[in-house]
């Protein structure tokens, strides 16, 4: 870590968030969850499936946005912590949920945050590729180990994340390699997605091999 680090990260989350918040307070539900597109309700499925039919007893979702995945989260997690570095997007999403007391919402930039316990299911949807910039490279590849850490011993990992085209299939693989480079081990991997459509979602399902 340099001595830039902070300041850049600083600049960074300013740059994010306020990027977040200009695209949720143009309306409500802006990536068409509600059914205006096919892909996000695919994919939401996709992922809802990979979850496996189990139930975790603690779980986290990073990049929680309005809390269209949290809310099928909530139906198989005993407790449920969701993150967001958008006040506009956690608002609708705390506003969604309010009738599951299971649910936390949390207001934090991921690279920032820790959490206290450990979670046996961690979800991270289309959220990583927001801070991988160059000029924060190095606080980017440290949530790596960070974000892995958190992981119970046999915990889950979901990464879910849309690319259009082998080059981003590409850099999405990286997430899950750098994933299994600390230890974690492949449980399942597709895409999920109209086939003919320009961007497909690639689910990879990891686990903690930690003892
Ligand atoms: C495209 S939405 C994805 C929402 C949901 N995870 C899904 O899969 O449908 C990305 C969300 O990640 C959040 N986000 C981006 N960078 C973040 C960060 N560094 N820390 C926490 N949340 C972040 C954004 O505010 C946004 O709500």
């Amino acid at each position: 870590m340099s001595l830039l680090d902070p300041l850049l990260l600083w600049w960074h989350k300013a740059k994010v968030r306020g990027k977040m918040d200009r695209v949720f307070s143009r309306g409500r539900d802006p990536y068409g969850y509600d059914g205006r597109s096919a892909y996000e309700v695919e994919r939401l499925s996709a992922m809802q499936k990979a979850l496996g039919g189990r139930r975790y007893a603690r779980a986290l979702e990073v990049g929680c946005a309005e809390g269209a995945f949290t809310e099928k989260m909530a139906a198989s997690c005993e407790k449920l912590t969701a993150v967001d570095i958008s006040s506009v997007a956690l608002a609708r999403a705390k506003e969604r949920l309010r009738v599951q007391a299971q649910v936390e919402f949390v207001e934090a930039d991921i690279r920032q945050w820790s959490p206290a316990g450990r979670f046996d299911l961690i979800v991270l949807g289309d959220v990583l590729y927001y801070i991988d910039k160059p000029l924060v490279r190095e606080i980017f590849e440290a949530t790596f180990p960070k974000i892995a850490s958190w992981l119970s011993p046999g915990g889950r990992l979901m990464l879910a994340h849309g690319f259009a085209g082998p080059q981003e299939l590409a850099h999405r693989t990286g997430f899950r390699e750098r994933f299994e480079r600390l230890g974690l081990k492949l449980v399942s991997e597709a895409a999920a997605g109209p086939e003919a459509g320009p961007v497909r979602c690639l689910i990879s399902v990891l686990e903690s091999a930690r003892k």
